[in-house]
Protein backbone atom coordinates (compact mmCIF):
# COMPACT_ATOMS: atom_id res chain seq x y z
CA UNK A 1 0.00 0.00 0.00
CA UNK A 2 1.34 3.14 -0.80
CA UNK A 3 -0.65 5.54 1.13
CA UNK A 4 -3.26 4.95 4.21
CA UNK A 5 -3.45 8.76 3.82
CA UNK A 6 -3.47 12.13 1.66
CA UNK A 7 -1.09 14.93 2.29
CA UNK A 8 -3.65 16.83 2.95
CA UNK A 9 -5.65 14.85 5.25
CA UNK A 10 -3.91 14.38 8.77
CA UNK A 11 -4.88 16.77 11.61
CA UNK A 12 -4.69 16.32 15.55
CA UNK A 13 -7.65 13.63 16.19
CA UNK A 14 -5.00 11.40 14.10
CA UNK A 15 -2.01 12.05 16.50
CA UNK A 16 -0.84 8.76 17.63
CA UNK A 17 -1.89 7.21 14.64
CA UNK A 18 1.15 5.41 12.26
CA UNK A 19 0.34 6.64 8.44
CA UNK A 20 2.07 5.98 5.70
CA UNK A 21 2.20 8.93 2.99
CA UNK A 22 3.34 9.56 -0.66
CA UNK A 23 3.95 12.23 -2.73
CA UNK A 24 6.52 14.95 -3.91
CA UNK A 25 9.58 16.96 -1.95
CA UNK A 26 8.86 19.73 -2.38
CA UNK A 27 11.20 21.42 0.00
CA UNK A 28 13.51 19.64 2.75
CA UNK A 29 14.92 21.74 5.67
CA UNK A 30 18.36 20.62 6.88
CA UNK A 31 18.64 22.09 10.41
CA UNK A 32 21.20 19.63 11.54
CA UNK A 33 19.66 17.92 14.53
CA UNK A 34 16.09 17.97 12.55
CA UNK A 35 15.48 17.56 8.74
CA UNK A 36 12.07 18.94 7.71
CA UNK A 37 10.39 18.08 4.55
CA UNK A 38 7.63 19.56 3.26
CA UNK A 39 5.43 16.32 1.32
CA UNK A 40 3.14 17.12 -1.04
CA UNK A 41 0.38 15.62 -3.39
CA UNK A 42 -2.90 17.47 -4.74
CA UNK A 43 -4.56 16.97 -1.67
CA UNK A 44 -2.80 19.70 0.77
CA UNK A 45 1.60 19.41 2.28
CA UNK A 46 1.89 17.46 5.59
CA UNK A 47 5.19 18.26 7.07
CA UNK A 48 7.64 14.91 7.64
CA UNK A 49 10.47 15.01 10.30
CA UNK A 50 13.35 13.46 11.12
CA UNK A 51 15.60 13.77 14.53
CA UNK A 52 19.01 13.37 14.33
CA UNK A 53 18.76 11.44 17.77
CA UNK A 54 15.96 9.17 17.19
CA UNK A 55 16.44 8.53 13.70
CA UNK A 56 19.17 5.58 11.98
CA UNK A 57 22.36 6.95 10.25
CA UNK A 58 20.88 5.50 6.75
CA UNK A 59 17.41 7.09 7.79
CA UNK A 60 19.01 10.41 7.80
CA UNK A 61 21.10 9.74 4.95
CA UNK A 62 18.05 9.31 2.87
CA UNK A 63 16.69 12.03 3.85
CA UNK A 64 19.66 14.03 3.03
CA UNK A 65 19.74 12.85 -0.03
CA UNK A 66 16.41 14.01 -1.11
CA UNK A 67 15.81 16.88 -3.67
CA UNK A 68 12.62 19.03 -5.07
CA UNK A 69 10.54 17.40 -6.61
CA UNK A 70 11.43 13.63 -5.77
CA UNK A 71 8.70 10.96 -4.94
CA UNK A 72 9.16 9.49 -1.99
CA UNK A 73 6.94 7.08 0.54
CA UNK A 74 7.18 7.64 4.04
CA UNK A 75 6.09 5.96 7.26
CA UNK A 76 5.69 7.59 10.83
CA UNK A 77 4.09 8.59 13.57
CA UNK A 78 1.55 11.23 13.72
CA UNK A 79 2.30 13.99 16.03
CA UNK A 80 0.90 17.23 17.61
CA UNK A 81 3.75 19.94 16.47
CA UNK A 82 5.19 22.74 18.98
CA UNK A 83 5.12 25.42 16.64
CA UNK A 84 1.70 25.48 14.52
CA UNK A 85 0.77 26.50 11.27
CA UNK A 86 -2.45 27.81 11.23
CA UNK A 87 -2.55 28.75 7.00
CA UNK A 88 -2.82 24.80 5.98
CA UNK A 89 -5.21 22.18 7.66
CA UNK A 90 -2.40 19.64 8.51
CA UNK A 91 -0.74 22.69 10.29
CA UNK A 92 -1.27 20.90 13.75
CA UNK A 93 0.53 18.09 13.20
CA UNK A 94 3.82 16.58 11.39
CA UNK A 95 4.53 13.12 10.60
CA UNK A 96 7.91 11.36 12.74
CA UNK A 97 9.22 9.15 9.65
CA UNK A 98 10.69 5.95 10.34
CA UNK A 99 10.36 4.22 7.10
CA UNK A 100 11.38 6.45 3.72
CA UNK A 101 11.72 5.40 0.39
CA UNK A 102 12.49 7.31 -2.45
CA UNK A 103 10.32 5.76 -5.49
CA UNK A 104 11.63 8.00 -8.34
CA UNK A 105 14.52 10.71 -7.86
CA UNK A 106 13.89 14.08 -10.06
CA UNK A 107 15.94 16.10 -11.69
CA UNK A 108 16.14 19.69 -10.39
CA UNK A 109 13.01 21.59 -11.54
CA UNK A 110 13.79 24.63 -13.88
CA UNK A 111 11.61 26.83 -11.73
CA UNK A 112 9.94 26.41 -7.59
CA UNK A 113 6.68 24.54 -7.92
CA UNK A 114 5.25 26.43 -5.37
CA UNK A 115 2.03 28.51 -5.29
CA UNK A 116 4.05 31.47 -6.22
CA UNK A 117 6.10 30.21 -8.62
CA UNK A 118 9.58 32.21 -9.74
CA UNK A 119 9.18 30.15 -13.29
CA UNK A 120 8.53 32.49 -16.82
CA UNK A 121 5.51 31.85 -18.95
CA UNK A 122 7.77 30.40 -21.89
CA UNK A 123 9.18 28.08 -18.91
CA UNK A 124 6.16 27.44 -17.46
CA UNK A 125 4.38 26.52 -20.77
CA UNK A 126 7.32 24.30 -21.90
CA UNK A 127 7.59 22.41 -18.30
CA UNK A 128 3.63 22.21 -18.11
CA UNK A 129 3.51 19.35 -16.07
CA UNK A 130 5.48 20.56 -13.29
CA UNK A 131 3.37 23.84 -13.51
CA UNK A 132 0.28 21.57 -13.17
CA UNK A 133 1.35 20.68 -10.10
CA UNK A 134 1.01 23.67 -8.42
CA UNK A 135 -2.04 24.46 -5.90
CA UNK A 136 -3.40 27.50 -7.72
CA UNK A 137 -3.70 25.44 -11.45
CA UNK A 138 -4.63 22.17 -9.85
CA UNK A 139 -7.38 24.15 -8.09
CA UNK A 140 -8.43 25.84 -11.03
CA UNK A 141 -8.67 22.82 -12.56
CA UNK A 142 -10.81 21.16 -10.27
CA UNK A 143 -13.04 24.14 -10.65
CA UNK A 144 -13.35 23.41 -13.98
CA UNK A 145 -14.11 20.02 -13.44
CA UNK A 146 -16.76 20.76 -10.81
CA UNK A 147 -18.26 23.38 -12.99
CA UNK A 148 -18.60 20.50 -16.10
CA UNK A 149 -20.28 18.53 -13.54
CA UNK A 150 -23.00 21.15 -12.62
CA UNK A 151 -23.62 22.13 -15.56
CA UNK A 152 -24.27 18.31 -16.66
CA UNK A 153 -26.68 17.96 -13.57
CA UNK A 154 -28.49 21.29 -14.29
CA UNK A 155 -29.29 20.59 -18.07
CA UNK A 156 -29.61 16.92 -17.56
CA UNK A 157 -32.55 17.58 -15.07
CA UNK A 158 -33.94 20.08 -17.51
CA UNK A 159 -34.69 17.38 -19.79
CA UNK A 160 -31.14 18.51 -22.09
CA UNK A 161 -29.74 15.07 -23.41
CA UNK A 162 -26.11 15.12 -24.33
CA UNK A 163 -25.18 14.52 -28.13
CA UNK A 164 -21.56 14.91 -29.55
CA UNK A 165 -21.29 16.04 -32.78
CA UNK A 166 -18.31 15.59 -35.45
CA UNK A 167 -15.24 17.07 -35.32
CA UNK A 168 -14.30 16.35 -39.21
CA UNK A 169 -16.91 18.45 -40.46
CA UNK A 170 -17.06 20.72 -44.20
CA UNK A 171 -14.78 24.38 -44.33
CA UNK A 172 -17.17 27.28 -44.68
CA UNK A 173 -16.71 30.98 -45.39
CA UNK A 174 -18.35 32.45 -42.36
CA UNK A 175 -16.84 32.92 -39.35
CA UNK A 176 -13.55 32.80 -38.40
CA UNK A 177 -11.03 31.27 -40.09
CA UNK A 178 -11.15 27.32 -40.09
CA UNK A 179 -8.15 25.02 -39.03
CA UNK A 180 -8.32 22.07 -42.16
CA UNK A 181 -6.88 18.34 -42.12
CA UNK A 182 -6.84 16.65 -45.01
CA UNK A 183 -7.98 13.40 -46.27
CA UNK A 184 -6.10 10.82 -47.52
CA UNK A 185 -9.03 8.78 -48.61
CA UNK A 186 -10.38 11.68 -50.63
CA UNK A 187 -7.29 12.94 -52.40
CA UNK A 188 -7.06 16.67 -52.94
CA UNK A 189 -9.75 17.21 -50.47
CA UNK A 190 -9.70 18.70 -46.61
CA UNK A 191 -12.03 18.65 -43.88
CA UNK A 192 -12.53 21.51 -41.41
CA UNK A 193 -12.48 21.63 -37.45
CA UNK A 194 -16.03 22.91 -36.16
CA UNK A 195 -15.79 26.27 -35.04
CA UNK A 196 -18.72 24.80 -33.31
CA UNK A 197 -21.77 22.71 -34.08
CA UNK A 198 -24.11 25.52 -34.87
CA UNK A 199 -25.08 23.34 -37.99
CA UNK A 200 -25.50 19.68 -36.09
CA UNK A 201 -27.23 21.35 -33.70
CA UNK A 202 -29.83 23.04 -35.86
CA UNK A 203 -30.43 19.28 -37.70
CA UNK A 204 -30.44 17.75 -33.98
CA UNK A 205 -33.62 20.24 -33.64
CA UNK A 206 -35.04 19.46 -37.41
CA UNK A 207 -34.63 14.91 -36.08
CA UNK A 208 -36.72 15.64 -33.18
CA UNK A 209 -34.54 15.58 -30.25
CA UNK A 210 -35.91 18.91 -28.52
CA UNK A 211 -33.27 19.28 -26.56
CA UNK A 212 -29.58 19.26 -27.19
CA UNK A 213 -26.47 19.57 -24.80
CA UNK A 214 -23.03 19.23 -25.23
CA UNK A 215 -19.43 20.51 -23.71
CA UNK A 216 -17.43 20.41 -26.58
CA UNK A 217 -14.68 21.55 -28.21
CA UNK A 218 -14.16 24.37 -31.08
CA UNK A 219 -11.49 25.22 -32.84
CA UNK A 220 -10.80 28.78 -34.41
CA UNK A 221 -7.65 29.80 -36.35
CA UNK A 222 -7.57 33.75 -35.42
CA UNK A 223 -5.78 35.76 -33.42
CA UNK A 224 -4.98 34.76 -29.55
CA UNK A 225 -5.40 36.84 -26.70
CA UNK A 226 -5.84 36.75 -22.99
CA UNK A 227 -9.54 35.40 -23.34
CA UNK A 228 -9.18 33.66 -26.99
CA UNK A 229 -7.29 29.96 -27.40
CA UNK A 230 -7.17 28.33 -30.69
CA UNK A 231 -9.13 25.82 -29.31
CA UNK A 232 -11.65 26.20 -26.82
CA UNK A 233 -14.83 24.46 -24.88
CA UNK A 234 -18.60 25.57 -25.18
CA UNK A 235 -21.29 24.54 -23.28
CA UNK A 236 -23.46 24.34 -26.53
CA UNK A 237 -26.86 24.29 -25.92
CA UNK A 238 -30.09 24.34 -28.90
CA UNK A 239 -34.16 24.03 -27.51
CA UNK A 240 -37.45 23.64 -29.88
CA UNK A 241 -40.45 25.14 -29.76
CA UNK A 242 -39.19 28.42 -27.92
CA UNK A 243 -39.10 31.42 -27.71
CA UNK A 244 -35.97 33.98 -26.83
CA UNK A 245 -37.68 34.52 -23.44
CA UNK A 246 -37.14 30.93 -22.97
CA UNK A 247 -33.64 30.53 -23.54
CA UNK A 248 -32.95 33.05 -21.33
CA UNK A 249 -34.75 32.15 -18.55
CA UNK A 250 -32.93 28.40 -18.84
CA UNK A 251 -29.30 29.88 -19.36
CA UNK A 252 -29.89 32.38 -16.73
CA UNK A 253 -30.74 29.52 -14.46
CA UNK A 254 -27.95 27.75 -15.20
CA UNK A 255 -25.84 30.75 -14.52
CA UNK A 256 -27.34 30.81 -10.99
CA UNK A 257 -26.88 27.02 -10.73
CA UNK A 258 -23.29 27.09 -11.32
CA UNK A 259 -22.43 30.52 -8.81
CA UNK A 260 -24.67 28.70 -6.11
CA UNK A 261 -23.18 25.67 -6.34
CA UNK A 262 -19.16 25.85 -7.00
CA UNK A 263 -18.75 29.67 -4.99
CA UNK A 264 -22.09 29.78 -2.96
CA UNK A 265 -22.74 32.87 -4.12
CA UNK A 266 -26.86 33.78 -5.12
CA UNK A 267 -27.08 36.47 -8.07
CA UNK A 268 -30.23 38.39 -8.44
CA UNK A 269 -32.11 38.72 -11.67
CA UNK A 270 -29.43 39.46 -14.77
CA UNK A 271 -30.50 43.27 -16.08
CA UNK A 272 -30.97 43.27 -19.78
CA UNK A 273 -29.84 45.84 -22.13
CA UNK A 274 -30.87 46.67 -25.92
CA UNK A 275 -27.68 46.00 -28.09
CA UNK A 276 -28.44 49.93 -29.27
CA UNK A 277 -28.43 51.25 -25.49
CA UNK A 278 -25.07 49.47 -24.44
CA UNK A 279 -23.54 51.17 -27.15
CA UNK A 280 -25.11 54.32 -26.67
CA UNK A 281 -24.06 53.80 -22.58
CA UNK A 282 -20.80 51.82 -22.84
CA UNK A 283 -19.54 52.24 -26.43
CA UNK A 284 -19.45 48.57 -26.39
CA UNK A 285 -21.70 45.46 -26.93
CA UNK A 286 -20.22 43.78 -23.70
CA UNK A 287 -20.31 46.15 -21.09
CA UNK A 288 -18.69 45.79 -17.55
CA UNK A 289 -22.01 47.42 -15.53
CA UNK A 290 -19.61 46.78 -12.14
CA UNK A 291 -19.24 50.74 -12.16
CA UNK A 292 -21.50 53.47 -13.67
CA UNK A 293 -19.33 56.14 -15.54
CA UNK A 294 -21.97 56.10 -18.31
CA UNK A 295 -21.30 58.14 -21.71
CA UNK A 296 -22.89 62.10 -22.09
CA UNK A 297 -23.28 62.99 -25.37
CA UNK A 298 -22.26 66.14 -25.63
CA UNK A 299 -22.25 66.88 -28.93
CA UNK A 300 -24.64 69.70 -29.44
CA UNK A 301 -23.96 71.49 -26.25
CA UNK A 302 -19.96 72.09 -27.48
CA UNK A 303 -19.92 72.61 -31.12
CA UNK A 304 -20.55 76.38 -32.55
CA UNK A 305 -18.36 78.04 -29.74
CA UNK A 306 -15.28 77.97 -31.97
CA UNK A 307 -13.28 75.04 -30.97
CA UNK A 308 -12.44 73.67 -34.19
CA UNK A 309 -11.75 70.05 -32.88
CA UNK A 310 -14.94 69.83 -31.43
CA UNK A 311 -16.72 71.22 -34.56
CA UNK A 312 -15.73 69.00 -37.28
CA UNK A 313 -16.36 65.58 -35.19
CA UNK A 314 -19.59 64.06 -35.74
CA UNK A 315 -19.81 62.93 -32.25
CA UNK A 316 -17.93 64.99 -28.96
CA UNK A 317 -18.77 62.40 -25.82
CA UNK A 318 -17.62 62.22 -22.06
CA UNK A 319 -17.03 59.96 -19.07
CA UNK A 320 -16.76 61.77 -15.36
CA UNK A 321 -14.14 59.60 -13.26
CA UNK A 322 -15.41 60.43 -9.78
CA UNK A 323 -13.00 61.05 -7.16
CA UNK A 324 -10.15 61.84 -10.12
CA UNK A 325 -9.40 65.50 -10.58
CA UNK A 326 -6.42 65.00 -8.56
CA UNK A 327 -4.75 63.51 -11.56
CA UNK A 328 -1.90 65.58 -12.00
CA UNK A 329 -0.73 67.43 -15.20
CA UNK A 330 1.64 64.62 -15.98
CA UNK A 331 -0.70 61.57 -15.15
CA UNK A 332 -3.32 63.12 -17.84
CA UNK A 333 -0.36 63.37 -20.54
CA UNK A 334 0.44 59.81 -19.71
CA UNK A 335 -3.38 59.04 -20.30
CA UNK A 336 -3.31 60.73 -23.07
CA UNK A 337 -0.55 58.71 -24.50
CA UNK A 338 -1.76 55.63 -23.56
CA UNK A 339 -5.40 56.27 -25.76
CA UNK A 340 -2.91 57.60 -28.50
CA UNK A 341 -1.41 54.18 -29.03
CA UNK A 342 -1.97 52.25 -32.60
CA UNK A 343 -4.43 50.13 -29.81
CA UNK A 344 -6.94 52.79 -29.32
CA UNK A 345 -5.87 55.73 -31.71
CA UNK A 346 -7.40 58.69 -29.80
CA UNK A 347 -6.29 61.78 -31.73
CA UNK A 348 -6.34 63.84 -28.44
CA UNK A 349 -7.98 63.85 -24.66
CA UNK A 350 -10.00 66.89 -23.61
CA UNK A 351 -10.89 67.05 -19.91
CA UNK A 352 -12.45 69.57 -17.19
CA UNK A 353 -11.40 69.28 -13.27
CA UNK A 354 -13.86 70.42 -11.01
CA UNK A 355 -12.50 71.63 -8.13
CA UNK A 356 -13.01 71.69 -4.58
CA UNK A 357 -14.73 75.29 -4.45
CA UNK A 358 -16.62 73.93 -7.08
CA UNK A 359 -15.28 75.56 -10.16
CA UNK A 360 -14.24 73.99 -13.41
CA UNK A 361 -10.82 74.24 -15.20
CA UNK A 362 -10.49 73.09 -18.82
CA UNK A 363 -8.00 72.06 -20.74
CA UNK A 364 -10.31 74.11 -23.38
CA UNK A 365 -10.70 77.13 -21.46
CA UNK A 366 -10.11 79.32 -24.13
CA UNK A 367 -12.76 77.77 -25.87
CA UNK A 368 -15.55 77.70 -22.73
CA UNK A 369 -16.02 80.24 -20.33
CA UNK A 370 -17.16 79.66 -16.76
CA UNK A 371 -20.64 78.91 -17.25
CA UNK A 372 -20.55 76.85 -20.51
CA UNK A 373 -18.44 74.47 -18.41
CA UNK A 374 -21.08 74.72 -15.76
CA UNK A 375 -23.42 73.50 -17.96
CA UNK A 376 -21.09 70.66 -18.71
CA UNK A 377 -20.65 69.91 -14.79
CA UNK A 378 -24.51 69.50 -14.84
CA UNK A 379 -24.63 67.15 -17.92
CA UNK A 380 -22.54 64.70 -16.21
CA UNK A 381 -23.73 65.42 -12.53
CA UNK A 382 -20.31 65.79 -12.10
CA UNK A 383 -19.35 67.40 -7.84
CA UNK A 384 -16.36 68.50 -6.79
CA UNK A 385 -13.33 66.43 -7.23
CA UNK A 386 -14.51 64.74 -10.14
CA UNK A 387 -12.61 64.64 -13.63
CA UNK A 388 -14.22 64.88 -16.38
CA UNK A 389 -12.51 62.87 -19.61
CA UNK A 390 -13.75 64.22 -23.43
CA UNK A 391 -12.97 62.57 -26.80
CA UNK A 392 -14.33 63.51 -30.19
CA UNK A 393 -14.41 62.06 -33.91
CA UNK A 394 -16.86 59.72 -35.67
CA UNK A 395 -19.63 57.87 -33.54
CA UNK A 396 -18.22 54.83 -33.51
CA UNK A 397 -14.71 55.13 -33.53
CA UNK A 398 -15.19 57.49 -30.46
CA UNK A 399 -17.57 55.36 -28.63
CA UNK A 400 -15.27 52.77 -28.83
CA UNK A 401 -12.13 54.63 -27.86
CA UNK A 402 -14.07 56.13 -25.12
CA UNK A 403 -15.55 52.37 -24.01
CA UNK A 404 -11.61 51.26 -23.48
CA UNK A 405 -11.22 54.83 -21.48
CA UNK A 406 -13.86 54.30 -19.08
CA UNK A 407 -12.40 50.28 -18.46
CA UNK A 408 -8.89 52.05 -18.20
CA UNK A 409 -10.52 54.18 -15.91
CA UNK A 410 -12.49 51.74 -13.78
CA UNK A 411 -9.07 49.65 -13.40
CA UNK A 412 -7.32 52.53 -12.63
CA UNK A 413 -9.87 53.75 -9.83
CA UNK A 414 -10.40 50.01 -8.66
CA UNK A 415 -13.96 50.05 -9.39
CA UNK A 416 -13.54 46.36 -11.21
CA UNK A 417 -13.11 44.06 -8.14
CA UNK A 418 -12.46 40.66 -9.40
CA UNK A 419 -14.71 39.01 -6.36
CA UNK A 420 -17.76 41.32 -7.69
CA UNK A 421 -20.27 39.75 -10.11
CA UNK A 422 -22.56 41.99 -12.81
CA UNK A 423 -24.32 39.53 -14.96
CA UNK A 424 -26.09 41.55 -18.54
CA UNK A 425 -28.22 40.17 -20.95
CA UNK A 426 -27.39 42.10 -23.92
CA UNK A 427 -30.21 42.02 -26.55
CA UNK A 428 -31.73 42.96 -29.73
CA UNK A 429 -28.70 42.65 -31.92
CA UNK A 430 -28.28 44.18 -35.56
CA UNK A 431 -28.61 40.94 -37.99
CA UNK A 432 -26.42 42.20 -40.49
CA UNK A 433 -23.43 44.40 -40.43
CA UNK A 434 -22.32 46.29 -43.80
CA UNK A 435 -19.03 46.47 -44.31
CA UNK A 436 -17.93 49.12 -45.81
CA UNK A 437 -14.04 47.48 -47.67
CA UNK A 438 -16.07 44.38 -48.64
CA UNK A 439 -19.07 45.94 -50.14
CA UNK A 440 -21.11 43.65 -48.53
CA UNK A 441 -23.03 42.28 -45.20
CA UNK A 442 -22.13 40.15 -42.44
CA UNK A 443 -24.09 38.24 -40.33
CA UNK A 444 -23.56 40.08 -36.63
CA UNK A 445 -23.85 36.53 -35.10
CA UNK A 446 -23.78 34.03 -37.89
CA UNK A 447 -25.73 33.25 -41.03
CA UNK A 448 -28.43 30.91 -38.98
CA UNK A 449 -29.69 33.92 -37.35
CA UNK A 450 -33.25 35.10 -37.45
CA UNK A 451 -34.71 38.55 -37.55
CA UNK A 452 -37.52 39.40 -35.24
CA UNK A 453 -40.58 37.59 -36.19
CA UNK A 454 -41.98 41.52 -36.74
CA UNK A 455 -39.25 42.27 -39.24
CA UNK A 456 -39.67 39.16 -41.84
CA UNK A 457 -41.34 41.01 -44.02
CA UNK A 458 -39.01 43.72 -44.15
CA UNK A 459 -36.10 41.15 -44.71
CA UNK A 460 -37.86 39.49 -47.77
CA UNK A 461 -38.85 42.43 -49.26
CA UNK A 462 -37.55 45.40 -48.51
CA UNK A 463 -34.57 47.48 -49.59
CA UNK A 464 -30.44 47.83 -49.22
CA UNK A 465 -31.48 50.31 -46.03
CA UNK A 466 -33.87 48.21 -44.42
CA UNK A 467 -31.74 45.86 -43.88
CA UNK A 468 -29.05 47.68 -42.06
CA UNK A 469 -32.07 48.35 -39.54
CA UNK A 470 -32.89 44.87 -39.32
CA UNK A 471 -32.75 43.51 -36.07
CA UNK A 472 -32.69 40.00 -34.72
CA UNK A 473 -33.43 37.58 -31.66
CA UNK A 474 -29.78 37.55 -31.04
CA UNK A 475 -28.45 37.73 -27.25
CA UNK A 476 -25.39 37.53 -25.38
CA UNK A 477 -24.49 37.26 -21.52
CA UNK A 478 -21.67 39.80 -20.36
CA UNK A 479 -20.30 38.81 -16.76
CA UNK A 480 -17.97 41.77 -15.95
CA UNK A 481 -17.17 42.51 -19.19
CA UNK A 482 -16.80 39.30 -20.91
CA UNK A 483 -18.65 38.09 -23.34
CA UNK A 484 -19.41 34.63 -21.58
CA UNK A 485 -22.40 33.45 -24.37
CA UNK A 486 -24.18 34.08 -27.53
CA UNK A 487 -26.93 32.78 -29.06
CA UNK A 488 -30.04 33.21 -31.34
CA UNK A 489 -33.75 32.27 -32.49
CA UNK A 490 -32.46 30.57 -35.32
CA UNK A 491 -34.33 30.96 -39.20
CA UNK A 492 -36.11 27.44 -39.74
CA UNK A 493 -37.88 28.29 -43.00
CA UNK A 494 -36.02 27.37 -46.14
CA UNK A 495 -37.35 30.78 -48.28
CA UNK A 496 -35.64 32.99 -45.54
CA UNK A 497 -32.66 30.79 -44.53
CA UNK A 498 -32.11 31.33 -48.44
CA UNK A 499 -32.74 35.09 -48.47
CA UNK A 500 -30.53 35.32 -45.91
CA UNK A 501 -27.21 33.67 -47.58
CA UNK A 502 -28.12 35.91 -50.47
CA UNK A 503 -27.92 39.23 -48.50
CA UNK A 504 -24.67 37.89 -47.53
CA UNK A 505 -23.01 37.42 -50.87
CA UNK A 506 -23.52 33.47 -51.43
CA UNK A 507 -24.93 32.88 -55.07
CA UNK A 508 -27.90 29.86 -54.75
CA UNK A 509 -25.21 27.50 -55.92
CA UNK A 510 -22.62 28.51 -53.24
CA UNK A 511 -25.26 28.29 -51.03
CA UNK A 512 -26.46 24.98 -52.35
CA UNK A 513 -22.96 23.45 -52.04
CA UNK A 514 -22.20 25.31 -48.74
CA UNK A 515 -25.21 24.44 -46.98
CA UNK A 516 -27.19 22.36 -48.67
CA UNK A 517 -27.57 20.25 -46.47
CA UNK A 518 -29.10 22.47 -43.80
CA UNK A 519 -31.78 23.98 -46.60
CA UNK A 520 -32.61 20.39 -47.70
CA UNK A 521 -33.30 19.57 -43.80
CA UNK A 522 -35.41 22.57 -43.55
CA UNK A 523 -37.44 21.26 -46.31
CA UNK A 524 -38.62 17.46 -44.43
CA UNK A 525 -40.57 19.46 -41.27
CA UNK A 526 -37.49 22.14 -38.95
CA UNK A 527 -39.36 23.11 -35.59
CA UNK A 528 -38.85 26.58 -34.68
CA UNK A 529 -35.59 26.61 -32.64
CA UNK A 530 -32.45 28.64 -31.05
CA UNK A 531 -29.74 27.88 -28.89
CA UNK A 532 -26.98 29.59 -27.12
CA UNK A 533 -23.50 28.66 -26.39
CA UNK A 534 -21.41 29.96 -23.44
CA UNK A 535 -17.44 30.26 -23.88
CA UNK A 536 -16.86 27.75 -20.87
CA UNK A 537 -12.84 28.97 -20.38
CA UNK A 538 -14.34 32.06 -20.19
CA UNK A 539 -16.92 31.07 -17.60
CA UNK A 540 -14.08 29.62 -15.42
CA UNK A 541 -11.74 32.20 -15.64
CA UNK A 542 -14.18 35.26 -14.29
CA UNK A 543 -15.87 33.35 -11.54
CA UNK A 544 -12.59 32.69 -10.53
CA UNK A 545 -11.46 36.54 -11.17
CA UNK A 546 -8.85 36.04 -13.40
CA UNK A 547 -8.26 37.10 -16.66
CA UNK A 548 -6.46 34.62 -18.79
CA UNK A 549 -8.43 31.65 -19.61
CA UNK A 550 -5.14 29.73 -20.43
CA UNK A 551 -5.01 28.96 -16.57
CA UNK A 552 -8.24 26.72 -16.57
CA UNK A 553 -6.69 24.45 -19.52
CA UNK A 554 -4.61 21.88 -18.56
CA UNK A 555 -2.22 21.87 -21.72
CA UNK A 556 -3.23 25.36 -23.70
CA UNK A 557 -1.34 26.71 -26.85
CA UNK A 558 0.88 30.26 -26.16
CA UNK A 559 0.17 33.73 -28.20
CA UNK A 560 1.77 31.88 -31.46
CA UNK A 561 -0.66 29.52 -31.36
CA UNK A 562 2.25 27.00 -30.32
CA UNK A 563 1.76 23.71 -27.72
CA UNK A 564 5.41 24.04 -25.87
CA UNK A 565 5.24 20.60 -24.49
CA UNK A 566 4.79 18.64 -27.54
CA UNK A 567 5.97 21.16 -29.89
CA UNK A 568 3.27 21.56 -32.19
CA UNK A 569 2.70 22.42 -34.82
CA UNK A 570 5.60 20.47 -36.70
CA UNK A 571 6.52 19.50 -39.92
CA UNK A 572 5.48 16.33 -41.05
CA UNK A 573 7.58 13.84 -43.38
CA UNK A 574 8.10 13.63 -47.10
CA UNK A 575 6.38 10.52 -46.99
CA UNK A 576 3.12 11.81 -45.21
CA UNK A 577 2.76 14.57 -47.45
CA UNK A 578 2.70 11.97 -50.37
CA UNK A 579 0.04 10.07 -48.72
CA UNK A 580 -2.06 13.18 -48.48
CA UNK A 581 -1.45 14.29 -51.99
CA UNK A 582 0.12 17.89 -49.93
CA UNK A 583 3.23 18.55 -52.38
CA UNK A 584 5.99 20.87 -51.04
CA UNK A 585 7.80 22.78 -52.99
CA UNK A 586 11.45 22.60 -53.71
CA UNK A 587 13.42 24.93 -51.30
CA UNK A 588 10.45 25.07 -48.84
CA UNK A 589 10.82 24.16 -45.69
P1 LIG B 1 -20.04 32.48 -30.53
O1 LIG B 1 -19.17 32.56 -31.72
O2 LIG B 1 -20.56 33.77 -29.94
O3 LIG B 1 -21.36 31.65 -30.81
O4 LIG B 1 -19.29 31.67 -29.40
C1 LIG B 1 -19.89 31.41 -28.14
C2 LIG B 1 -18.94 31.75 -27.00
O5 LIG B 1 -17.71 31.04 -27.13
C3 LIG B 1 -16.66 31.80 -26.53
N1 LIG B 1 -15.55 31.92 -27.50
C4 LIG B 1 -14.25 31.69 -27.22
N2 LIG B 1 -13.64 31.35 -26.09
C5 LIG B 1 -12.31 31.17 -26.11
N3 LIG B 1 -11.55 31.29 -27.23
C6 LIG B 1 -12.11 31.64 -28.40
N4 LIG B 1 -11.35 31.73 -29.49
C7 LIG B 1 -13.52 31.86 -28.44
N5 LIG B 1 -14.41 32.20 -29.41
C8 LIG B 1 -15.62 32.23 -28.83
C9 LIG B 1 -17.24 33.15 -26.17
C10 LIG B 1 -18.50 33.20 -26.99
O6 LIG B 1 -19.49 34.00 -26.40
N6 LIG B 1 -22.72 28.69 -32.47
C11 LIG B 1 -22.80 29.98 -31.79
C12 LIG B 1 -23.66 29.92 -30.57
C13 LIG B 1 -25.15 29.88 -30.86
O7 LIG B 1 -25.63 30.69 -31.65
O8 LIG B 1 -25.83 29.04 -30.25
C14 LIG B 1 -21.40 30.41 -31.41
O9 LIG B 1 -20.42 29.69 -31.54
O10 LIG B 1 -17.53 33.16 -24.79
Amino acid sequence: MYRTHTCGQLNLSDAGKTVTLSGWVQVVRDKGFMIYIDLRDRYGITQLILDEKLSSPELLTAARSLGREFVIQATGLVVERESKNDKIPTGEIEVQVSVLDILNAAKTPPFTVVEDTDGGDDLRMKYRYLDLRRAPLQRNLIFRSNLALETRKYLADKGFIEVETPNLIKSTPEGARDFVVPSRMNEGQFYALPQSPQTFKQILMVAGYDRYFQIVKCFRDEDLRADRQPEFTQIDCEMSFVHQEDILSTFEGLTKHLFKTTLNIDLQDFPRMQYDEAMRLYGSDKPDIRFGMEFVEMTEMVQGKGFPVFDNAEAVIGICAKGAASYTRKQLDELTEWLRRPQIGATGLVYMRVEADGNCKSSVDKFYDANELNAWKEAFAAEPGDLVLVLCGGLEKTRKQLGELRLEMGSRLGLRDPKVFAPLWVLDFPLLEWDEEAERFFAMHHPFTSPKKEQIGEMLNGNHETMKNLRADAYDLVLNGVEIGGGSIRIHDRELQSKNFKLLGFTPEQAEEQFGFLLGAFEYGAPPHGGIAFGFDRLCAVMSGYNSIRDFIAFPKNNQGRDMMIDAPSAIDSEQLKELSLQIKPGDK
